[in-house]
């Protein structure tokens, strides 16, 4: 199983073993170490994989879970 948390003003963080990324070809992306994290800011240099650089642009997200949430998959 799989968990992804959703960083205070950072990444995502992955869990779990059976966990692959996949460009939109199917190819994988080589994981060097789990868990592992993506990024979500967009500054990255590495993406889809976070590096750091949330904290040096001053990314801020405010959103939080919402249990009632009816968001569907974009
Ligand atoms: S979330 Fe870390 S570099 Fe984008």
């Amino acid at each position: 199983m799989a968990k992804i948390t959703v960083r205070k003003d950072a990444s995502l963080l992955v869990e779990g073993d059976d966990v692959t990324v996949v460009d939109w070809n199917g190819k994988e992306y080589p994981l060097a170490r789990r868990p592992f994290t993506l990024c979500r800011c967009g500054a990255s240099t590495r993406k889809p994989f976070c590096d750091g650089t949330h904290s040096r642009v001053g990314f801020a997200a405010a959103e939080e879970a919402v249990p009632s949430s009816t968001d569907r998959l974009a």
